[in-house]
């Protein structure tokens, strides 16, 4: 077979607020492929089929120089996120053709992966969709999924908070802090988005743009659990009307992620009301953790235990705009990038 393009979404220049498509990344199609011949150097080729949009993209953005959790983006280079793909080819004794991989992908129709090491082959019994795989059985949802587990130490009756709920990480912790029997307080940013986690069956659900979020938690707090997606004043608030020996679950802030950060005000409650703050990383939970969330997770949503939504943009070509819409809160749902399908 002739050489074929080999689209690819490039990191085009460090962004000063949000990353513009056509600035920030270009979407380039002047490279292409021989998917007979590539040399393989003991690894295996790789199709992509769909790339997880997500929250922390924005730190890799960074001057390569500053050091951070994961790995700064480089000029010219594609950027790299969570993906699920169909091996075409292989070399490497832990994958064959034919299989589906899971790992961290460069933004690129096609690529050689020469190291199996992050990777791991999806079973997919349930044959549930691949976009599942980087949403709430990928990355997101095991953040919400092994986070909760490990640090909110929920007891029946208490109340939680949770921020930014309709998305992937958001919409699970609501399902588990329901499951848990706990009264479950949420917000989001527009009616819809809220309509959707009313449909999880949370017992408050607002939207902070409309209704101040203090008001919202002195009339329906105090707060035992708070899960913290965004920090900034839905965090001040929170702080405000936590109850005694709360559980802060310090996830994300990503009101701070294209500015000049997430101020916070009310840390005096921190001492005052003895509340636990917990930081962590899925990376880190992952560790002891990953086999236990593919034997169980998987399988719950196939039988509809969770509900999710998705914002699949069709198209590598549209990857910019999708980053660009979840660091400005756009996107409703899980958002997906389908790159091709099988
Ligand atoms: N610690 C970890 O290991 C880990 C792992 C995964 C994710 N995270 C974090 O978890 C959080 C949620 O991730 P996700 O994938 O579920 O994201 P997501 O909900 O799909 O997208 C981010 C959402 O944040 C909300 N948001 C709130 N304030 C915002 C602001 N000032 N500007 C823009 N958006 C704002 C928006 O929803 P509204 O319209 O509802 O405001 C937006 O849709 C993020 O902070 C992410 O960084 C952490």
């Amino acid at each position: 077979m002739a050489p074929v393009k080999n689209g690819r979404l490039l990191f085009n220049e460090i962004p000063e607020g949000f990353p513009e498509p056509g600035k920030t990344t270009v979407y380039d199609e002047s490279e292409t492929i021989d998917l007979d011949n590539v040399p393989l150097k003991g690894g295996f080729l790789v199709k992509t089929l769909v790339l997880s949009n997500d929250p922390y993209l924005r730190f890799n953005m960074r001057d390569p120089k500053v050091e951070s959790y994961s790995e700064a983006f480089h000029i010219g280079k594609p950027i790299v996120n969570f993906g699920v793909g169909l091996v075409l080819r292989s070399e490497s004794k832990e994958v064959k053709k034919g299989d589906h991989v899971y790992g961290l992908f460069p933004f690129s129709e096609y690529f050689v992966q020469e190291k199996f090491d992050g990777f791991r082959v999806l079973e997919n019994k349930e044959g549930l969709p691949w976009s599942v795989y980087v949403g709430v059985a990928g990355m997101p949802g095991q953040t919400a999924f092994l986070a909760w587990k490990e640090f909110a130490q929920a007891k029946k009756g208490e109340t939680a908070f949770v921020t930014a709920a309709s998305g992937p990480v958001g919409s699970f912790v609501c399902q588990l802090a329901k499951a848990d029997g706990l009264k479950v307080i949420a917000s989001a940013g527009t009616d819809e988005k809220c309509d959707f986690v009313k449909s999880l069956g949370v017992d408050v659900v607002f939207n902070y743009k409309k209704t101040k979020t203090a008001d919202v938690l002195a009339k329906e707090g105090p707060v035992d659990v708070y899960w913290d997606n965004v920090a900034g004043e839905s965090l001040d608030a929170a702080l405000e009307n936590a109850a005694k020996h709360a559980r802060f679950l310090e996830c994300g802030a990503i009101t701070g992620y294209n500015g000049e950060g997430a101020p916070v005000k009310n840390m005096v409650n921190v001492f005052a009301k003895e509340i636990h703050l917990y930081g962590f990383l899925v990376f880190t939970l992952l560790e002891d953790h990953a086999d236990e969330f593919y034997a169980e997770v998987p399988a719950r949503i196939a039988k509809g235990e969770f509900k999710y939504i998705e914002d699949i943009k069709k198209g590598l070509k549209w990857a910019g705009h999708a980053i660009y819409e979840v660091q400005a809160g756009k996107n409703h749902g899980k958002s997906i990038i389908e790159v091709a399908t099988e």
